[in-house]
């Protein structure tokens, strides 16, 4: 576990080369080198090329091939670790209940206003112990990374109250140490409004900036702040007041926008300039061209749209509409629990009008961008962290061509392969 690896053979590396988001046609340039290799030292990218160019720079370099772990990917095709942007994977319980009367009829925002939804995790949240959400955690860290998820978002948001969003900061924290995957904490404190404050919405959003947001800052247990900007949970109004204190205190911002009912939500992340604005199945033309004047990454959970039978965000038009797009699985206990990236390609292709080109582009280095991380993953470029995937096939084409199945053979984390389903899967941990 040197961070040393070289990869070689590659039918298609697969560069997705970039250090900022790619919007419009730049989302389709993938940048693939045929007959690729690429070099990981001390787990940094150090050389991409092709198998000549890389075999004669380490001759005439006089590197040591023994240092190196050699993987030969004749007849495979090399990408970068896929990156999702957007989920919920620490919670507690499970909602299979509600899943069965959305299938006979009811739908999310009538379950949320009956009591149930949201707050049903709350209380399974609230009452499972650290270490609980800890197993739980791994467990599903686990199934990301055979998907090939090299760094993932996860969001608080099932707590409510300080102590038990701080204890689902803490633990993704902790996670984070503990895990190959690279993960990016969010709070999301106004994520619905918790029983003792229905009807006095201002009052919990004063809460959150008084009480416990100067908490998560203070402790550095988040990056972002989140809030669900929803018709009957927070109005955009709310959801600007909580945001805006959120940038004064350091924390870097993103919501979840225009999910149900057109809000304005994808107006407020331009006016905020919002790292990224999520969901978006409502959003309004003039929302997304302020977005992408504002250089706001759209972030489209194609998942969530199909397991709520919603109509799917507009991927074709916010693509031509010059807006950066990243894709992402939403997981999560209720709307969406599905970590599966291979759903995500199938989703965003066949019914979004995304072409595959930019469904790579959308789950790389735009997912990356939408993390305000396109300078360190998210390609594979010379300086960025050495995080990879080898798939089974000789070419990216096969992703959403495999329908629904997992093409991703290999996982290299920081130069490490930590993923091989050849060996049978996680190979430490
Ligand atoms: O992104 N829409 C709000 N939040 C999540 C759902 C969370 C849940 O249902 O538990 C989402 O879809
Ligand atoms: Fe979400």
């Amino acid at each position: 576990m040197n961070g040393n690896l070289i990869i070689k053979n590659a039918n298609e590396l697969v560069t997705c080369s970039g250090f900022a988001a790619k919007k419009g046609k730049e989302m389709s340039e993938l940048h693939i080198i045929p007959d690729g290799a690429v070099v990981v030292k001390e787990g940094l990218i150090d050389a991409v090329g092709t198998t000549k160019e890389i075999e004669a720079t380490l001759e005439k370099s006089g590197s040591e091939l023994s240092d190196f772990d050699i993987i030969d990917a004749q007849n495979k095709a090399v990408l970068p670790g896929f990156v999702d942007p957007h989920t919920h994977f620490i919670f507690g319980g499970y909602r299979a209940e509600e899943f069965s009367w959305r299938l006979r009829g009811d739908s999310y925002m009538d379950i949320m206003k009956r009591g149930g939804g949201i707050v049903n995790t709350v209380q399974a949240t609230r009452e499972a112990s650290a270490n609980e959400l800890l197993q739980a955690g791994i467990k599903r860290l686990d199934s990301m990374l055979s998907f090939g998820v090299t760094t993932v978002e996860g969001k608080s948001g099932y707590g409510l109250d300080k102590d038990t969003e701080i204890k689902q900061l803490e633990v993704i924290n902790h996670l984070d140490g503990i895990h190959y995957i690279d993960i990016v904490p969010t709070f999301l404190g106004a994520h619905a409004v918790p029983e003792d404050f229905k009807g006095r919405e201002d009052e919990f959003i004063e809460y959150m900036i008084e009480e416990v947001m100067p908490q998560v800052i203070e402790r550095n247990l988040a990056e972002y702040c989140d809030v669900f900007c929803e018709k009957n949970v927070f109005s955009v109004n709310q959801a600007r007041r909580l945001l805006s204190n959120a940038r004064e205190l350091g924390f870097k911002i993103k919501l979840h926008a225009d999910e149900i009912v057109q809000l304005g939500g994808a107006e407020l992340a331009a006016e905020l300039n919002a790292t990224s604005a999520d969901h978006l199945l409502q959003a309004s033309d003039e929302g997304i061209r302020q977005m992408a004047q504002a250089d706001v990454v759209a972030t489209l959970l194609p998942a969530t749209a199909f397991s709520l039978k919603e109509p799917y965000a507009r991927g074709r038009f916010i693509i031509d509409s010059n807006c950066a797009v990243a894709l992402a699985t939403d997981f999560n206990p209720g709307s969406c629990f599905t970590e599966s990236i291979p759903l995500i390609f199938a989703l965003a292709t066949l019914y979004m009008d995304i072409t595959t080109e930019e469904a790579v582009a959308a789950l790389t280095i735009n997912s990356a961008a939408a993390l305000d991380r396109a300078d360190t993953i998210g390609s594979l470029d010379v300086g960025k962290l050495g995080d990879i995937i080898v798939l089974e096939n000789p070419s990216y084409k096969f992703i959403p061509y495999h329908v629904g199945v997992n093409t991703v053979e290999k996982v290299i984390k920081k130069g490490n392969l930590v993923f091989d389903k050849e060996k049978g899967g996680i190979t430490f941990c």
